[in-house]
């Protein structure tokens, strides 16, 4: 029978970009969780997508706090991003700390 691997195939497609890689472990790193959840849209440098219409995360005005929340509940404000309800707390902070690593280095290359 060739019915699983072609199921797996579309289901791969509908999916979009092949993102069908099993979330990460809940042990991951902010930068492993960034590349899995935000990435996809806001490239692994936080740079964004001008003709996409996906800012550079990285140089947001928003803080840290807010940052947080705006994965974990979504902001009224930037409400054409997708909300990660299923994030935890903790892994949001993760993440957001890796957005200022990112902040750093896109700030350096920017002052050089
Ligand atoms: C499906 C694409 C998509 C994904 C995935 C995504 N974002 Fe976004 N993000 C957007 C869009 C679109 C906006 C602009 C929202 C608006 O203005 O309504 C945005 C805005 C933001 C902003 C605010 C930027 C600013 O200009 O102040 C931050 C911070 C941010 N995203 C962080 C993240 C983080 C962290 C993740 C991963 C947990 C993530 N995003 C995943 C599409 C995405």
């Amino acid at each position: 029978m060739k019915v699983l691997p072609l199921a797996v195939l579309l289901s791969a497609v509908l999916m979009g970009c092949g993102r069908s890689e099993p979330p990460p472990k809940s042990s991951a790193t902010g930068a492993q969780l960034f590349e899995h959840y935000c990435a996809s849209c806001h490239r692994a440098e936080g740079t964004g997508n001008f003709l996409k219409g996906i800012p550079a995360n990285a140089l947001t005005r928003l803080g840290p706090d807010e940052v947080v929340d705006l994965i974990r509940k979504g902001n009224p404000e930037k409400s054409k991003m997708p909300v990660f309800s299923d994030l935890s707390r903790y892994q949001a902070e993760r993440i957001t700390l890796h957005l200022w690593k990112l902040r750093e280095t896109l700030v350096e290359k920017r002052s050089r």
